[in-house]
């Protein structure tokens, strides 16, 4: 196995390879190790600095990198967009480049804007991680997602992994199939027709519309909350009408009897695409996807920052 990533940063899954995925499992395999120790940190990279851009709201990926960061001993900054100069007119080339004037190493950025990532790695001169733009990609969310199916079954190669609810408006059914297809997975996404892009099997996926066939296809089901938020008009009747054909509940669960491993990337709307019970049970692997975070964020930052050689 390569000891480096056939890439400079971390913008989407379509740009990594085999080697690429299997050395960040590796790698969040050991600081997995590592964050569960009395002492949790490491001094690798107490020599960089890093800088949080979030221009849309976040929990999980904003405080998972942050603590990722502060694992590594890096020195971290942190950027609200709501009370920055962007208010004023700055642009975002403008504004990130001020930023890393102050010596600053790696900048991770959440966008609303689709490319944002790509954009700021074509015009600044810094590594980018993408921690989600848009409904294009979510790529740390995809390897923890994957790293989290790892632990629970192994080789992923041959298993059966469907994805359903607003996969139209969801980075992280993107980034997902990208990830399970490089290794190997079936995959299906679910739906109403509305919420599937037109097209989607190009991407060697199946598509299905009908919620209990999938469940009784699949090892392993990733629930999609309704983006709400990237919708201007609606997509369905009612969020009644939603959960009684798609969403996952305890008469859906005994419906399809056999025993399946459900992930949910978060914020959940509970009651909607998943009921209390079922997000709680010991089937739902959410909290593990969310531990996992850290380590897979400790692992793509670590690597990134290797090739800049400030540590080794
Ligand atoms: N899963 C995820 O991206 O959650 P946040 O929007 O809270 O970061």
């Amino acid at each position: 196995m390569n000891k480096s990533l056939s890439v400079s940063n971390l913008l989407g899954i379509s740009d990594l390879n085999i080697n690429d995925l299997n050395l960040i499992f590796k790698t969040a395999n050991y600081f997995k190790e590592i964050i569960n120790r009395p002492i949790k940190k490491v001094p690798t990279l107490r020599d960089i600095t890093i800088a949080n851009l979030f221009f849309e709201s976040s929990t999980r990926t904003k405080l998972s990198f942050e603590l990722a960061e502060k694992r590594l001993s890096s020195d971290i900054i942190n950027f609200s967009a709501q009370y920055s100069s962007l208010n004023k007119g700055e642009s975002l080339i403008d504004t990130v480049n001020n930023i890393l004037a102050m010596k600053v190493d790696i900048v991770v950025l959440r966008h609303p804007n689709p490319g944002a990532a790509f954009f700021l790695s074509e015009n600044v001169n810094s590594i980018i991680i993408n921690a989600g733009d848009g409904s294009h990609e979510h790529p740390t969310q995809a390897l923890l997602d994957s790293f989290s199916l790892i632990e629970k079954f192994g080789n992923l190669k041959d298993k059966n992994i469907a994805i359903v609810g607003d996969v139209l408006h969801s980075r992280v059914a993107l980034s997902n199939i990208y990830i399970l297809k490089k290794m190997g997975v079936n995959i299906r996404v679910c739906g109403p027709k509305t919420l599937i892009p037109r097209h989607i099997e190009s991407l060697g996926v199946e598509v299905s519309y009908n919620l209990i066939d999938t469940l009784k296809w699949c090892d392993a089901v990733n629930m999609l909350r309704i983006q709400n938020e990237r919708m201007n008009f609606n997509f369905f009747p009612s969020n009644r009408e939603y959960s009684q054909l798609y969403g996952l509940n305890t008469d859906v669960i005994k419906k399809i009897k056999n025993e399946i491993i459900i992930l949910h990337p978060g914020p959940i709307n509970r009651g909607i695409e998943i009921s209390s019970e079922i997000a709680d049970s010991d089937q739902a692997i959410i909290l593990d996807q969310v531990q996992n975070g850290v380590a897979i964020r400790m692992a793509v930052i670590y690597l990134l920052a290797k090739k800049i050689n400030i540590n080794d």
